[in-house]
């Protein structure tokens, strides 16, 4: 069976990465959390005291950043990595969703990890999500999604999401956030989040998660078929 590139965009909360999570376990694929490279480079920066506008410093900080993903046996979880530390719950938390977009917007950043993204798929079987895989990661992908739902829908999942990792936050302040980056992450000048012409999109303000599982599932099977041809 060919195997397919399959790129999940749309905005912040969506459930983006649990889908496609879902999708990689079903087909077998390697799932890849762009996002939580942009998080592990924003993490790294804001250790670093890196100034964000001045370029040799960002410069000199992406050089020494080395990020990789795990998978851990235990809690049958992928976790992400910086410089070799364990940082999937640091990269979650408000101080760096905060500062991300401001780091996501900044071209070297996105040229550095866009490479990395284009690497880690370039044997295809991976789904990957994002803001730009489907417009500019992988423009050639052969399954695209493109998924919405309503704000205030986004931000109760995220607090209960947060909430069961122990984090303290309030509905409002996930709603501020999502809202900011939802406008920052759409009209940044590089790379903005946009619908690629030939993506599905897929509103998941009503599907519960199965429901929005198996449509992409019958999209990726179409897929695999055609270009099993
Ligand atoms: O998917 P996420 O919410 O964890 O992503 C965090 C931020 O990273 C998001 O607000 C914008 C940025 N991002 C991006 O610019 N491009 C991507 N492909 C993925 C994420």
């Amino acid at each position: 069976m060919q195997k397919i590139v399959i790129a999940i965009d749309g905005f912040s909360g969506c459930g983006k990465s649990s889908t496609a999570k879902a999708l990689a376990k079903i087909f077998g694929y390697t799932y890849i959390d762009s996002g939580a490279m942009y998080r592990a480079a924003t993490l790294h920066f804001l250790d670093n005291k890196v100034n964000l506008d001045n370029k040799v410093d960002v410069l000199e900080n992406l050089k020494t950043l080395k990020i990789s993903f795990d998978f851990n046996s235990e809690t049958g979880k992928q976790e992400t990595f910086l410089n070799g530390r364990n940082v999937e719950n640091e990269i979650r938390s408000m101080r760096v969703s905060d500062h991300v977009s401001e780091v996501s917007k900044i071209k070297e950043v996105r040229e550095e990890l866009v490479f990395k993204q284009q690497e880690l798929g370039k044997n295809k079987g991976v789904v990957m999500d994002g803001r730009d895989i489907g417009t500019v990661v992988f423009p050639e992908a052969e399954l695209k999604v493109f998924m919405t739902a309503d704000l205030t829908i986004r931000g109760k999942r995220r607090l209960k999401e947060l909430q069961e990792k122990g984090q303290k936050v309030t509905l409002d302040e996930i709603v501020r956030n999502l809202a900011e980056r939802d406008e920052m992450d759409s009209t940044r000048k590089e790379s903005p989040l946009l619908m690629a012409s030939d993506a599905v999109e897929l509103d998941t303000s009503h599907l519960d998660f199965d429901d929005q599982v198996n449509r992409i599932v019958e999209y990726a099977k179409e897929r695999i078929s055609l270009y099993s041809k």
